[in-house]
């Protein structure tokens, strides 16, 4: 077996420049979290804690126990290296301040993705995105930058093997948990998307709800080798965004969450899942857009708003993008 490296001493040896003492702690606590987690949803239905609670998520989407469980191991962990002055979750209304003396960063997380799927035993995970704060004190406001300046952007995947995947702006690395020293070890090295793919993602329930463009692009996959495309296309949908951003790091393919009639913003978040996917796709080699703008372009005026995306493989993104392009000039 060969020995690989572990997110520690990967860590040590490849981050440089201003925030790299911050991050290291950071990314400490963060492990630990992801840790926590994976033992959790390991356990299944043994610990009892595959339920739905009788509470709602501010998106009024009912909370299930293991939501609220890993934002609490997240909000836990992360108040450790003392460096994180607040945090948004998908499961809290509000941003929480954390009572640390020299925060700098701000963490935006979404614990449980996918958590429709947890009670089926399919894959699930976990996303986050840090920012920069102006201070101690952060208020609601400060955590409304764009995506283009987030610090750092990774996802936990509980899948066939436990994997945290990281961009801190040069490159993206995956490492899996070695449950034998339970160490992260890099088992992916530089992951880059290839440009072209037959392969794509989307909840094909919605047809009837999409917008022409995206009518258009997925009409032509399936029409196949005998429409324009010329190629035959393959269908994937895991219902956990983080799964099919691993797969398309992995092998290629394109994810869409568009707007459509039912709605009008898209499905997911922003700040917790659409920008740090699209910080690590793009520094993959990828592409993500709304459509019409780069989704880490887009200004938020929510912490909890929804975006329309698309993302994946850059050539069939580009494509996408400019059938959006085409229909926005007729109008
Ligand atoms: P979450 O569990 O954090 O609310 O996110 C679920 C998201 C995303 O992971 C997935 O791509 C999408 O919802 C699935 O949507 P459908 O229910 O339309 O399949
Ligand atoms: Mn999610
Ligand atoms: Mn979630």
């Amino acid at each position: 077996m060969t020995q690989n490296m572990t997110i520690t001493e990967f860590l040590a040896q490849h981050l440089q420049g201003e925030h790299s003492g911050a991050l290291n702690a950071i990314l400490d606590d963060i492990t630990v979290a992801v840790k926590q987690i994976a033992i959790a949803i390991d356990a299944g239905a043994i610990t009892g804690n595959m339920g739905s609670l009788a509470t709602e998520n501010v998106q009024g989407e009912v909370q299930k126990t293991l939501d609220v469980l890993t934002n609490d191991i997240f909000i836990e962990a992360i108040q450790k290296s003392g460096y994180v002055a607040g945090m948004v979750s998908e499961e809290l209304i509000d941003p929480v301040n954390l009572t640390v003396k020299n925060g700098q960063y701000l963490l935006c997380v979404d614990p449980l993705d996918g958590s429709s799927n947890v009670n089926v035993n399919i894959s699930v995970g976990t996303i986050f995105s840090l920012l920069k704060a102006k201070n101690n004190q952060p208020e609601l406001n400060d955590f409304l930058q764009a995506g283009t300046q987030q610090i750092c952007a990774g996802y936990a995947m509980y899948g066939t093997s436990t994997m945290l995947v990281l961009t801190t702006g040069n490159g993206v690395n995956g490492f899996t948990l070695d449950k034998t020293s339970n160490d992260f070890v890099l088992t992916h090295p530089n992951m880059q998307i290839p440009q072209e793919t037959t392969e794509f993602a989307i909840n094909m329930s919605n047809y009837r709800f999409w917008q022409e463009p995206v009518q258009r692009y997925i009409d032509e996959c399936l029409q196949g080798t005998e429409g324009e495309r010329d190629k035959d296309f393959n269908m994937r949908w895991v219902a956990s965004m983080v799964a099919e951003v691993h797969r398309i790091l992995v092998r290629g393919g394109v994810f869409m969450y568009p707007s459509d009639a039912k709605a009008k913003m898209g499905k997911l978040r922003l700040m917790y899942e659409a920008n740090p996917m699209s910080f690590i796709v793009e520094q993959a080699g990828g592409a993500s857009t709304t459509g019409l703008q780069r989704v880490m372009e887009v200004a938020p005026t929510g912490i909890h708003q929804r975006v329309p995306i698309m993302l994946g493989s850059k050539n069939e993104i580009d494509r996408v993008a400019i059938y959006h392009q085409k229909k926005s000039k007729r109008k």
